[in-house]
C-alpha cells in the first residue's frame, strides 16, 4: 500500500475515536431517565438528530476502511446464519429515521413477524424461512455494507416500496451462490448511465440538477467487496421503470 493512501487511512481511523466519544455522550443524555425528564421536546429532538447523523458519520467512517482493507484482500470469513448478516444492515437503516421501527424489527422471534414489520416500512422481505437460517461462511461487514448501500439507495429513490428477494442458486461449474436483490419502484435509470453510477462520486443528480443527495461512493465501493468476494453485481433498470440491483456472491465450505 503507498505511503499516501496509509497517511489518509489513519486519518480516517483516528475519526472513530472523536465520533465514538460524541455517540456515548448523547446515548447517555438521551438513556438518563433524569435528565430526560428536564429536558424539552425540542431538545430531546434535538438530541435524536444529532445521533442519527453520528451514526451515518460513524457508518461512513467504517465504510472507507472496510473498502481499504478489502482491496488489500482481507476477507474475515465467518460462519453465520443468513439471517444474523442480513438482519443488521435492515435495522441500521431504518435506524436513521425510525428509531421505534427499527427497534421492534430488532426484537422480531421469526420470520412472519419480520416480514410484517418489514412491510409496515414498504419493505417486501422474499425469503424462504428454511433459508433465512441457513448457516454460511461469507465476511459480516462486507455483507452488512453491500446490503446497507444496496437498501439505502432503494429507500431513497423509491416511490412506495422495495422488494427484496434472497435465494440460494446452484450453477453448473461454480457450485452455490448467494443471490440477493434489491428493487424500488422509483424513477428507475436510463440506460447511459448504468456503468457510470458504479465510478466513485459519479451522482445523475449532480449531472441533472445539481444537488448532491449522498456522495456517490456506495455503488462504487460494494462493487469493490463483492468483486474481492468473488462475486458480481448487475442492474436492470429503465426509465421511469424503478432499478433492480442483484448480487450474486459464492459461497465456500466452512
Ligand atoms: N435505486 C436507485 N434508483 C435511482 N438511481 C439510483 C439508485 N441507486 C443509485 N442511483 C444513482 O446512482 C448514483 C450513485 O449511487 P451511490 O450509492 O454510489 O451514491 P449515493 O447514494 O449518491 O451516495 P452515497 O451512497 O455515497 O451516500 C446515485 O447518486 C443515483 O444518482
Ligand atoms: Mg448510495
Amino acid at each position: 500500500m503507498d505511503k499516501k493512501r496509509i497517511k489518509t487511512e489513519l486519518l480516517v481511523h483516528d475519526l472513530k475515536t472523536p465520533i465514538a466519544i460524541i455517540e456515548a455522550g448523547i446515548n447517555s443524555l438521551m438513556n438518563n431517565d433524569e435528565r430526560q425528564e428536564t429536558q424539552t421536546g425540542r431538545q430531546v429532538k434535538i438530541l435524536s438528530r444529532m445521533l442519527r447523523n453520528i451514526k451515518i458519520a460513524k457508518g461512513l467512517v467504517n465504510d472507507i476502511l472496510e473498502v481499504g482493507r478489502s482491496s488489500e484482500g482481507i476477507i474475515n470469513n465467518k460462519r453465520c446464519l443468513l439471517c444474523e448478516l442480513l438482519i443488521p444492515p435492515m435495522v441500521e437503516i431504518i435506524d436513521l429515521t425510525d428509531n421505534a421501527a427499527s427497534a421492534k424489527i430488532k426484537a422480531c422471534e421469526d420470520i412472519n413477524s419480520l416480514k410484517r414489520e418489514l412491510s409496515d416500512k414498504g419493505i417486501i422481505l422474499n425469503v424462504d424461512g428454511g433459508l433465512w437460517q441457513k448457516e454460511v461462511y461469507l465476511d459480516p461487514r462486507k455483507i452488512n455494507q453491500i446490503f446497507r448501500n444496496l437498501i439505502s439507495n432503494a429507500i431513497k429513490y423509491r416511490n412506495k416500496i422495495i422488494d427484496i428477494h434472497i435465494d440460494i442458486r446452484k450453477h453448473k461449474d461454480q457450485g452455490e451462490n448467494l443471490f440477493i436483490s434489491v428493487k424500488d419502484d422509483g424513477e428507475g435509470i436510463e440506460k447511459i448511465y448504468h456503468q457510470k453510477i458504479f465510478e466513485n462520486y459519479f451522482q445523475i443528480e449532480d449531472e441533472k440538477e445539481n444537488c448532491i443527495r449522498g456522495h456517490g461512493l456506495g455503488l462504487a465501493g460494494s462493487l469493490i467487496l463483492i468483486e474481492d468476494m468473488g462475486g458480481k453485481m448487475y442492474l436492470e433498470s429503465g426509465e421511469g421503470k424503478g432499478a433492480k440491483f442483484s448480487v450474486t456472491l459464492p459461497l465456500r465450505a466452512c
